[in-house]
């Protein structure tokens, strides 16, 4: 078994292993005391791995409860995390009790922000279960739900007690979801590592599950390091949103319906390199890319896309803050005024 320690506000380990998830119980009983497990999962989740990690935990001495709410982002939301709360309450959870997510960042998000905020925040355990949560949103303490005015406006730096990563479960992802996490691990080999980035030009997506405990280890490594420079996001932790500035313009121009986030993202990554990397650089990001089935672009017209990159609420100031790799493997945070960013993208001016 690989571990990953964060060092961050909580310490806790990040366990890797084809095949852990049976082992849940006996790993959660050495990072708590809680004598009752909730866990919070999804229909789909639950349908194929509840029973697994139920046992588990109760073949370890906890006394287990689940919470099983409709997949999607959907349910990211406010009625489901009263949902969640009232169940903690009627089943008298303590603030030595845990939680346990289940699923995908959709799960690992929303249980995440429950166990900052019920009682005034109890232990977590993340046990992700899609790509995108293994070697991203499960890692580094960034719980939220939507509101109908956007995505995660609500949330909280909140980070688990441990994280409990089996490769074996992206077996039953739907391709789809495996793509779209591709987007995001090609991402983290396009900031950080140019090793990484050659050994996914090596495969494609119906062969990478050959080499995906290693990835999903070296992926969750850079994130480890840039979240324990960086936990609350005001500086290095943006480096994580490169291809997201366009990639969330492309998600809202096409009303989060035609683009997955990994896709947005993929081609996203595609449209800024296009603008600041040589043609050879650009081309193997674009290769690399495509054989994922990730788009390189998308038909919306820069002019209408730009306008929308200003739209989160986030953003400081007048000015747009994005990253831009111009070499394989090193990014770099840059800050143009709005304007500018219209002109310089070849967008018309917001
Ligand atoms: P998701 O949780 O909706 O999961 C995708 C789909 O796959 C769902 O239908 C789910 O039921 C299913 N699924 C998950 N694991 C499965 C498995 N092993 N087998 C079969 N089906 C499975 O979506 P996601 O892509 O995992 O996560 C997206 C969410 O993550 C968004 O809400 C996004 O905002 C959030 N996110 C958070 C962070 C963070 O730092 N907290 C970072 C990135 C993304
Ligand atoms: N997914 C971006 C972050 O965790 O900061």
């Amino acid at each position: 078994m690989r571990t990953i320690t964060v060092h961050a506000s909580q310490t806790y380990p990040i366990w890797i292993e084809r095949g852990l998830l049976a082992q849940c119980g006996a790993l959660l009983r050495k990072q708590t005391k809680a004598q009752t497990a909730a866990v919070i999962t999804d229909d789909h989740v639950d349908a194929i791995y509840g029973d697994t990690v139920v046992q588990s935990l109760e073949q370890n001495g906890f006394h287990v409860l689940k919470f099983v709410f409709p997949h999607g982002e959907a349910s990211k939301c406010s009625t489901t995390l009263n949902q969640i709360y009232d169940f903690l309450c009627e089943n008298n959870i303590t603030r030595t009790d845990c939680l346990v997510a289940l699923g995908g960042g959709v799960v690992g998000d929303i249980t995440g922000f429950a166990a900052a905020t019920y009682l005034r925040g109890l232990d977590y355990m993340q046990i992700p279960t899609s790509l995108l949560a293994q070697v991203d949103s499960s890692v580094g303490g960034k719980t939220a739900i939507d509101l109908p005015g956007g995505k995660n406006l609500v949330g909280a730096f909140k980070q688990p007690v441990a994280v409990l990563c089996d490769p074996d479960t992206l077996q039953t992802l739907p391709k789809e979801f495996l793509a779209d996490g591709m987007g995001e691990v090609i991402k983290y080999g396009m900031i950080r590592d140019a090793e990484l980035f050659a050994l996914l030009e090596q495969h494609t997506l119906e062969n990478v599950a050959e080499v995906m405990e290693e990835i999903i280890a070296t992926c969750i490594d850079i994130k480890r390091d840039v979240v324990e420079h960086d936990e609350f996001d005001t500086g290095e932790r943006m480096i994580l949103n490169f291809g997201h500035t366009l990639g969330h313009a492309v998600e809202s121009y096409y009303h989060y319906e035609t683009y997955t986030h990994g896709a947005a993202v993929a081609a996203g990554m595609c449209m800024m390199a296009e603008k600041t990397c040589a043609a050879e650089i650009y081309q193997r990001l674009c290769n690399c890319v495509a054989s994922y089935g990730l788009p390189t672009s998308v038909e919306a017209p820069m002019d209408q896309l730009v306008p929308l990159c200003g739209n989160d609420k986030k953003r400081a100031s007048a000015s747009l803050r994005f990253i831009v790799c111009e070499t394989i493997g090193a990014a770099q945070i840059r800050t143009m005024p709005f304007g500018e960013f219209a002109v310089w993208m070849g967008g018309t001016r917001a």
